[in-house]
């Protein structure tokens, strides 16, 4: 017989490196939670588990911005990422942290376990070394041009204007985060997790994920066809976990490594807290059994779908993600949120203001699940005042008021039920099947839509059975009315309970109900009478209105900050864009003409060429293979910048770097008006 299914869902690990906004609550934590909510009302067995993500450069880069030892901004943001998540009701069973021991023990032996059985290699590598600040420059350390897209101030691990993950090494013209000095190119050694060992069985598998959201498949398609390549899992920096191996001194493992490996040390400081310390393996040892589940944004995929899978497959023992379903991003005005430019809604100021599940309503039903969604103050204000106050709080209001002023605050009996009566009883059933479907599918703002449905329905009933007249024409209807209209009430409590978990407390309160909202369960919506003669307690209003002064307000606010942030980018730029003369005259340009043109092999942007400057020949790389043949560039007169530092660009090394207009994604090559000599100056 098949064991019962367990449920082990995680939520991304946020940076202990600043406060929670609202993009990060509508991608990786909202759904989550309504999904464990909902998971446990079905009385499934359900662990959620979540912490902080306390290594890599993120925090260290912080720790020096605001002159602080990374453990005092680990301890300073840990502290204050729970207390946010607390107030915004996320019901994790565990928060735990990295700095931990148990997570160092758990991903040193998970490092060793791929290491003992040849899945690491170790490779010597050419990485960018300041000798200002006599480092390293490891992932976000470093800034330059991207290679791909050719924005500048790409990060050594991504570019954030194309999305490509970097490596540090090919960023053109890097300079060190910390000093802004260029960088020099030192050898050291990492270890290498073979990923591309793993592409076959990966591609099978996410092959056989049916369910799977479109964007992350696709995501991953696109990953396949560059080809799995070996992974730098360590880094030459001090603060992070370890290398457990004697000959890799001050080496830590890469971020990226172990932090997913923090959704298992978590369970396993659960299991310790709650007495059974070999309960984690119930869950993540029971691969027949468990369905694993990882709720992340977008900017994730890869490290969930791709890289932590395969450390999964190399390690054996552990259960392999069930879904891994990534939201997309929240953005304001079509902005993306940005911390450091300060442009974001951060959760502690909205909650001091707002009610926690107005917040939570307004994120889940514009939740951003198949393409970004745009937070707006207007629309959050309709949503609590149309839909929360004005349906879901009118009626809940008017039925237990009905009950409080003409039946002496107990439930009246319910007597025979006409057509609407059973209509009302069928609807909430459905409700049930749907909205369980629905949040089975993580289809959480359809989820949201069909429970305010169910609300406006119920409302609607409300109005159709008049009982305010029917009390004096039919008694006997008037209380079957509102005998259901508090079922109704109790029921919604159980379907809200997921989105709306404060909510529902308050109804349940009110109704006097014995146990929880969230001990109720679920399959009961629709099928249990309240009884004759239950009192009710205490009325409160379950959601006061906005008044329009206070979104202006808050709309005029954010037209400031937007202001400010554009102007400062503004300001900055036009300072960038200056120079004098003679900063000018430090750029040689000249023509070149091109002699020969071949692909770079694995890439399809890059061409290398064999250029003729004068007397001299020399070699450049350029992203232009989307937009020129190889041939089309052999016999060109072109515009170069000789006096370029030579780079390493996917291992080819370039020495100078060709112009060319980019127009909207359109590369267009600098020529010359008339036929010249290669090696003639510009000015
Ligand atoms: O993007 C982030 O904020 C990462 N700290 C997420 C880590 S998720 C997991 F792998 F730990
Ligand atoms: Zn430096």
């Amino acid at each position: 017989m098949k064991k019962k299914t367990k449920y082990l869902v995680t939520s991304a690990l946020p940076y202990a490196n600043g406060p929670i906004h609202l993009g990060h609550l509508a991608g990786a934590y909202l759904p989550a939670d309504i999904y464990v909510r909902y998971c446990r009302l079905k009385k499934r067995d359900v662990v959620y588990i979540c912490g902080t993500d306390e290594h890599g450069v993120p925090i260290t880069i912080t720790a020096e911005r605001e002159g602080k030892s990374p453990q005092e901004v680990v301890d300073k943001y840990y502290a204050q990422i729970k207390r946010s998540f607390e107030k915004f009701g996320m019901s994790f069973d565990n928060f735990s942290r990295t700095s931990l021991p148990i997570h160092h023990q758990t991903a040193q032996e998970f490092f060793l376990n791929l290491y003992n059985k040849g899945y690491m290699t170790q490779k010597e590598v050419e990485q960018f070394y300041c000798e200002t600040d006599r480092m390293f420059l490891a992932d976000r350390y470093v800034e330059g041009e991207c290679p791909y897209c050719h924005a500048p101030g790409a990060r050594g691990d991504q570019c954030e204007n194309c999305g490509k993950w970097l490596e540090p090494i090919q960023l053109i013209h890097p300079t060190c985060k910390i000093c802004g000095n260029t960088p020099v190119v030192r050898k050291t050694t990492h270890y290498f997790f073979k990923l591309g060992m793993f592409q076959k069985r990966l591609e099978e598998w996410i092959g056989s994920k049916k369910d799977w959201r479109p964007n992350v498949v696709n995501f991953c398609h696109n990953w396949f066809k560059e080809g799995l390549e070996d992974r730098a899992v360590t880094r030459d920096l001090s603060w992070g976990v370890p290398v457990p191996l004697k000959e890799a001194q001050n080496k830590v493992l890469y971020v990226w490594f172990e932090a997913p490996i923090g959704y298992i040390s978590s369970t396993k400081e659960w299991a310790e807290k709650i007495g059974q310390p070999d309960r984690w393996k119930d869950y993540w040892l029971d691969q027949e059994n468990t369905k694993l589940v990882h709720f992340i944004g977008k900017d994730n995929i890869v490290f969930h779908a791709i890289i932590f899978p395969a450390m999964l497959m190399g390690h054996g023992q552990y259960v392999l993600p069930d879904n891994v379903p990534a939201n997309e991003f929240l953005n304001i005005k079509g902005l993306k949120f940005s911390t450091s430019r300060g442009f974001a809604l951060w959760v502690d100021e909205f909650l001091e203001k707002y009610p926690v599940d107005s917040l939570r309503y307004m994120l889940a039903i514009n939740m951003p699940e198949t393409r970004d969604a745009d937070f707006s103050w207007e629309e959050f204000q309709a949503k609590h005042n149309n839909e929360l106050a004005d349906t879901l709080g009118n009626f809940v209001n008017r039925s237990l008021t009905f009950v409080k002023n003409y039946f002496d605050g107990r439930l009246p009996a319910r007597g025979a039920l006409d057509a609407l009566d059973r209509e009302l009883l069928e609807k909430l059933k459905q409700s049930r099947e749907e909205v369980g479907q629905l949040i089975d599918r993580f289809q959480f703002k359809d989820a949201t839509r069909r429970f305010m449905d169910m609300a406006r329905f119920a409302n609607k009933y409300f109005n159709d059975q008049t009982p305010w007249k029917t009390r004096k024409e039919n008694p006997e209807k008037c209380a079957t009315t509102i005998n259901l209209c508090a079922q109704a009430a109790r029921d919604l409590a159980v379907l809200m309970h997921p989105i709306l978990p404060f909510t529902a407390g308050k109804i349940w309160r009110m109704l006097r109900l014995e146990v929880k909202p969230e001990d109720a369960h679920w399959d009961e919506i629709g099928e249990h009478p309240l009884p004759e003669g239950h009192p009710i307690g205490e009325l409160e209003i379950l959601f006061e209105k906005i008044p329009d002064k206070v979104i202006k307000k808050e709309i005029e606010k954010l037209e400031q900050i937007e202001k400010q942030a554009a102007e400062n980018k503004a300001e900055k730029s036009v300072e960038e864009e200056l120079i004098t003369i003679e900063e000018f005259k430090k750029i040689q340009l000249k023509t070149a003409e091109v002699l020969e043109a071949e692909r770079v092999k694995g890439t399809d942007k890059l061409l290398r060429l064999k250029i003729k400057v004068g007397e001299e020949e020399r070699q450049l790389v350029a992203g232009v293979a989307q937009h020129y043949t190889p041939e089309e560039m052999v016999g060109k007169t072109i515009v170069i910048v000789a006096n370029l530092k030579p780079a390493k660009i996917r291992g080819v090394e370039s020495q100078g770097m060709l112009l060319a207009a980019h127009d909207d994604g359109n590369i267009v090559l600098l020529t010359t008006d008339r036929p010249t000599g290669s090696g003639k100056p510009i000015s």
